[in-house]
């Protein structure tokens, strides 16, 4: 750490030697560098929490060196996608060097080199590509649902009334709850959006990042009081959804479509049944919220696909 802060030294008295002689740094004051890199916890508090999170330690960064998964796993590659105005299956190429949901990714870090760069890279809605005509709009929300969407929708039946599961990685890829919280994305009912994908006013932020910048980005108690009682049940509501989890589970394993494992079963399965699967793999394995996001429609889907295996 002390030879970080030296090298920062450095580099601050080179700053300062440049100001007034380059045109980079003509407007580039040493104040404005102290507005962040100071003696206060605004950017080392966000370090450590995120030391503690996903985006911090989770290893899927490496799978951005593919063109087709380098918008959302690597963040250097978001940043790019960003500025461009592309969505993740537009990307062409892949990040040779990828990096984790970072600072850079999110924010404009040194860009302007003033606090102005704590913007977000992008808050505009998001079109979901998976879908006709689906757009996320959560305000900051719409900075995480540019990654936190589907890549597929379930396949229509075949002529036969069937739909083939095609690999073991089949579903609608980790990080649908943008799709969730809007009711599209399952297969065994239609939906609607939830008050939570329409009337909380920054969508993921409000609830993941809160008042107090959380960046473990784990979902802040605190933030569900402006609109519930301090003893509001949540986890009696998400119990509930758990039970029905477990059943539909069940009888997964039962017909064969998921194994011991909980991964599913390749073959090729009348289209109820395959659809009552999709729904698993979205709301457990996927979405991970246990109905929170979108509660009638993810007890909607349970429902119609438990009744679907019975
Ligand atoms: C808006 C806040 C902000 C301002 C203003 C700012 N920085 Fe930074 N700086 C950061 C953040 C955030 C990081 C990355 C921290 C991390 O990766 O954990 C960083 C990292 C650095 C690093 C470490 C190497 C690197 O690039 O990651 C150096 C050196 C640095 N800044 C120098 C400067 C200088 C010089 C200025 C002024 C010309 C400046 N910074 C202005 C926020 C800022
Ligand atoms: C650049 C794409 C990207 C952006 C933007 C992004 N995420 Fe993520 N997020 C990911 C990826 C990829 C992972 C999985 C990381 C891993 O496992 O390696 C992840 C993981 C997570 C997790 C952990 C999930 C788990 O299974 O434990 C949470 C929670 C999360 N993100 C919330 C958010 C929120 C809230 C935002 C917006 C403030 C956001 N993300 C913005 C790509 C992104
Ligand atoms: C639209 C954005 C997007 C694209 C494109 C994408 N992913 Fe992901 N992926 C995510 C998000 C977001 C998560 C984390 C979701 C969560 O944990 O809730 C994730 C999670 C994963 C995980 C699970 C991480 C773990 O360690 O458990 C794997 C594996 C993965 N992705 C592989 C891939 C591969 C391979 C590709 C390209 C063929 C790809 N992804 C393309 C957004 C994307
Ligand atoms: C996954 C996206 C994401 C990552 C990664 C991320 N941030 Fe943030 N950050 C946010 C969001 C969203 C907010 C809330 C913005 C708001 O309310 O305007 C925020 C807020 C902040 C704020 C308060 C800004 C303000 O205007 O008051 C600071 C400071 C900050 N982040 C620093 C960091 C630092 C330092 C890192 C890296 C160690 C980092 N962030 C990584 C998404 C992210
Ligand atoms: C109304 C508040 C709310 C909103 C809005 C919201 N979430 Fe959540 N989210 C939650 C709660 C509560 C959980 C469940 C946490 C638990 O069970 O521990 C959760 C769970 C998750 C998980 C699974 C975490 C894990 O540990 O597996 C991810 C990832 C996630 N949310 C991302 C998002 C993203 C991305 C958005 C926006 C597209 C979003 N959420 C919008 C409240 C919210
Ligand atoms: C901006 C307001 C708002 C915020 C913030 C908010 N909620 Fe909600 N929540 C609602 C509304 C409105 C409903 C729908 C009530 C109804 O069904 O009539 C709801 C419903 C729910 C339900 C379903 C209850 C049931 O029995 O169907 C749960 C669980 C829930 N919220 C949990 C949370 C959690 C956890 C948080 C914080 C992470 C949170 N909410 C944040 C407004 C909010």
């Amino acid at each position: 750490m002390q030879a970080r802060t030296r090298f920062i030294g450095v580099l601050l008295s080179l700053v300062v030697l440049l100001v007034g002689t380059s045109s980079v740094f003509a407007q580039v004051q040493l104040t404005d560098c102290m507005e962040c890199h100071n003696d206060t916890t605004v950017i080392t508090d966000k370090q450590t929490a995120m030391s503690e999170s996903m985006h911090g330690t989770g290893e899927s960064y490496g799978r951005g060196t593919r063109n087709s998964c380098a918008g959302c796993h690597s963040g250097g590659a978001f940043s790019k996608m960003a500025a461009a105005g592309l969505r993740p299956d537009q990307v062409e190429e892949g990040d040779p060097n990828p990096t984790r949901q970072d600072c850079r990714a999110c924010h404009q870090i040194h860009t302007s080199y003033t606090t102005a760069d704590w913007a977000l890279e992008t808050v505009d809605p998001v079109t979901l590509y998976a879908f006709e005509g689906v757009t996320y709009d959560g305000g900051k929300g719409n900075l995480c649902a540019n990654c936190h969407q589907p890549r597929r929708a379930i396949a229509a039946p075949d002529a036969d009334g069937n739909i083939a599961v095609t690999s073991t990685h089949w579903g609608p890829h980790h990080g649908p709850q943008s799709a969730m919280l809007l009711g599209v994305g399952g297969a065994s009912a239609a939906g609607d959006a939830s008050l939570h994908g329409t009337f909380v006013a920054d969508g993921c932020v409000t609830c993941h990042v809160g008042e107090n910048d959380s960046h473990t980005f784990e979902a802040v108690d605190a933030s569900c009081l402006e609109c519930h009682a301090e003893d509001f049940d949540t986890e009696g509501f998400q119990d509930e959804i758990q039970e029905l989890i477990d059943q539909l589970g069940e009888l997964l394993v039962a017909k064969g479509l998921l194994d011991e494992e909980g991964h599913p079963v390749v073959g090729t399965y009348p289209a109820a049944e395959a659809s009552a699967l999709w729904d698993y793999i979205f709301i457990v394995i996927e979405d991970g919220s246990r109905g929170v996001h979108n509660p009638a429609y993810t007890r909607d889907l349970l429902e119609a696909a438990i009744a679907a295996l019975q």
